[in-house]
Parts: structure tokens; C-alpha cells; sequence
């Protein structure tokens, strides 16, 4: 099991190795919107402030999302693209 931090309120919970951070989110009903939930639209962007390493590793389709938006593939993650693969935090 590992840990999912939401810095926004502090929530924590505990996933399964390999957990959808989609899932991880919606199922916590943490305030992250949806829209293309395929790596297009940008919209499911978070910070990721520890762990990122922890993240699955970015494909090139998320990466060209983030970076046509302007923002730094190292601090950014879209959360319909990630599983969870150690502990982490994120922020909104
Ligand atoms: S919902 Fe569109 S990129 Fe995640």
C-alpha cells in the first residue's frame, strides 16, 4: 500500500501498487476535473509536490499535452495518465 496525499486539504489515503490516480481522486472526491480523461485536454493537471518518481513514467502523449500548455513535464502530471507507484503528494 502506498500513501496519496491531497496538499489542498491535507487528505490522505492509502492505494494499492499500481492505483489510477483518476481513480485515486474521484473515489475521494478530491476537487480534480475531468475531461478527455485520455491524456488530450489538460484539464485533470496537477502539481506533484513529493514523489514524483513515484509516479508512472510519462508517455509521450501526456507530455506533449504539458508542454503545448506550457508547463514543466518534470512538476506537472496529468492524473488520467499516472498510477501510483509509491508514495506521493499533489496539489491543485
Ligand atoms: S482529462 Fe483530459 S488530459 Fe486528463
Amino acid at each position: 500500500m502506498f500513501k496519496v496525499t491531497f496538499k489542498n486539504t491535507g487528505m490522505a489515503v492509502d492505494v494499492e501498487n499500481g492505483a489510477e490516480l483518476k481513480t485515486v481522486t474521484k473515489d475521494n472526491q478530491w476537487p480534480v476535473a475531468y475531461g478527455c480523461e485520455d491524456g488530450m485536454c489538460g484539464t485533470c493537471m496537477v502539481k506533484v509536490v513529493e514523489g514524483g518518481a513515484n509516479l508512472s513514467p510519462m508517455d509521450e502523449k501526456e507530455k506533449g499535452t504539458l508542454e503545448a500548455m506550457g508547463m514543466d513535464t518534470g512538476t506537472y502530471r496529468l492524473c488520467c495518465q499516472c498510477r501510483v507507484n509509491g508514495d506521493c503528494t499533489i496539489e491543485q
